[in-house]
């Protein structure tokens, strides 16, 4: 498994999952900072993790109180990139100088052997602006292709949600006007059949005069509207999705939900 968090230092290591010791290899790359992380897990002798990076401090800058104290701007907020590093965990002996040890087709990832054990690491990037990423929990270290998340092109705060094919690298999108999506979170259907079967939850912040805030309901496959829940009270901005009105939670919806398909 790769290590969280990269700023600074640009490298990362790989511990064994049967006794916790690094593997000998060091994988390098360019500095970047990662709050978020899609997934990651093992194919074929190497190890996928997907994460949303950015290219700078931007984003923390943000949150300074002298800055928010002048009201929430974020003009000079670089977007960040959902990037996939492919690291080999098979042994480079061997293996010329200047060659990719990436050897899955389905990526452009790449790890190319500087010397002995050093190998420097190009991500793919998948896509641009897009942050909070939620996959289905059931795949949770294992291959995932669908991932739900915020559209933060132009600002860090998201007035659209997306559902992202990591297979065809298209994006479909729901919005609608003066509303604030949450962090879309991936609800599976019980006995699922495939990994997009399920409904998706967002809280939604409605501005619109006289509307009240809700909580939407997609078809996990379709990324289309299945059903809203107006909320007569007023929904903060929240973390990754959940509240912390428990009698509007998601989870709480989330228990309602998976109630109602059971039956
Ligand atoms: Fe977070």
């Amino acid at each position: 498994m790769a290590t969280a968090y990269m700023r600074g230092v640009n490298w990362a290591s790989c511990l064994k999952q049967k006794d916790l010791q690094s593997i000998e290899t060091k994988y390098y790359t360019g500095a970047m900072v990662v709050y978020h992380h899609v997934n990651a897990f093992e194919d074929d002798g190497h190890v996928i993790f997907d994460v949303i990076a950015y290219s700078d401090t931007s984003l923390y800058d943000m949150f300074y109180m002298s800055k928010l104290k002048e009201g929430f701007q974020d003009e000079s907020y670089s977007q960040p990139s959902y990037k996939r590093f492919v690291l080999p965990v098979h042994s480079d002996k061997g293996v010329a100088v200047g060659e990719d040890l990436v050897k899955l087709k389905y990526t452009t990832a790449s790890a190319v052997k500087e010397k002995e054990g050093k190998l420097m690491c190009q991500a793919e990037v998948f896509c641009k602006g897009f942050e909070l990423p939620r996959i289905n929990y059931d795949f949770n270290g294992k291959k995932h292709r669908f991932v739900y998340g915020n559209c933060v092109e132009e600002s860090a705060l998201a007035k659209e949600i997306a559902k992202f094919d990591t297979e065809t690298k298209e994006r479909i999108f729901w919005s609608e006007e003066n509303c604030l999506p949450s962090e879309p979170v991936f609800i599976p259907r019980p006995n699922a059949e495939s990994e997009d079967d399920g409904v998706v939850l967002v809280s939604v912040i409605n501005s619109n005069p006289g509307q009240l805030s809700f909580i939407l309901f997609l078809d996990g496959k379709t990324f289309k509207e299945v059903a809203r829940a107006y909320v007569d009270a007023k929904l903060p901005k929240d973390m990754h999705g959940f509240s912390s009105r428990k009698e509007i939670s998601q989870l709480n919806c989330a228990a309602w939900l998976s109630d109602r398909f059971r039956h």
